[in-house]
């Protein structure tokens, strides 16, 4: 019975792969886009420590999980991260606007390419996820009045989740690895 079950998560876990496969190719080449336009928004990345510690356990996490929840997380991040640059005055950040527009776009296409490879019925990736994005906009945006360093604080801890999601991504790709 058991391994019933455990067969049936993975054909499920193929089957979207079958499903997404075009799309998985674009993904890597958007992600490759969104972090150059991240990088290259402004200037060298903020050496100030971020009052809210990054939450690698999150992401440690999620690699024993099932392909679709992987898949899944990787789509509320880019949610909450693009939430995170409607949350505070962004004309006061040390980048032009517009760079931050081209750049959300990007995230955008990203996550609503993942759309047909998660099904509706999914549940969110919990609370922790969500309470760790708001903690992070409160004690950046919201108390230092969305000046110039709580953006580059955003930006800099933008970087690192990207490149979380990326690597979360890899494990996706190659999926009878680390199962
Ligand atoms: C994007 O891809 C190019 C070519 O493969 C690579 O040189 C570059 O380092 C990548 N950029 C990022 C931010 O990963
Ligand atoms: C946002 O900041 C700019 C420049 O600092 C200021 O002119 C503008 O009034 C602010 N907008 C809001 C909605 O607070
Ligand atoms: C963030 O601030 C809002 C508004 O003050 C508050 O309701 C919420 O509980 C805070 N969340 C966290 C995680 O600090």
């Amino acid at each position: 019975m058991h391994s019933w079950i455990r067969l049936l998560f993975l054909l499920c876990g193929v089957t979207c792969l079958v499903r997404c496969c075009d799309w998985l190719q674009s993904y890597g080449l958007l992600s490759n886009r969104s972090l150059t336009q991240l990088e290259q928004m402004g200037g060298r990345m903020t050496e100030q420590e971020c009052p809210v510690s990054f939450p690698y356990t999150l992401y440690t996490n999620m690699r024993r999980t099932k392909v679709e929840t992987r898949l899944k997380f990787i789509k509320d991040s880019l949610e909450l991260i693009i939430d995170l640059y409607h949350q505070g005055n962004l004309s006061s950040a040390n980048w032009e606007t517009s760079k931050t527009d081209i750049f959300l776009i990007t995230l955008h296409r990203q996550k609503d390419g993942l759309t047909p490879c998660v099904s509706v019925s999914n549940r969110k990736s919990g609370p922790r996820l969500t309470r760790y994005y708001r903690k992070l906009a409160n004690r950046t945006l919201r108390e230092m009045s969305s000046s110039p360093g709580s953006w580059e604080l955003i930006r800099k801890e933008t970087r690192k989740h990207l490149e979380q999601l990326d690597l979360l991504f890899a494990t996706v790709r190659r999926p009878t690895g680390s199962q």
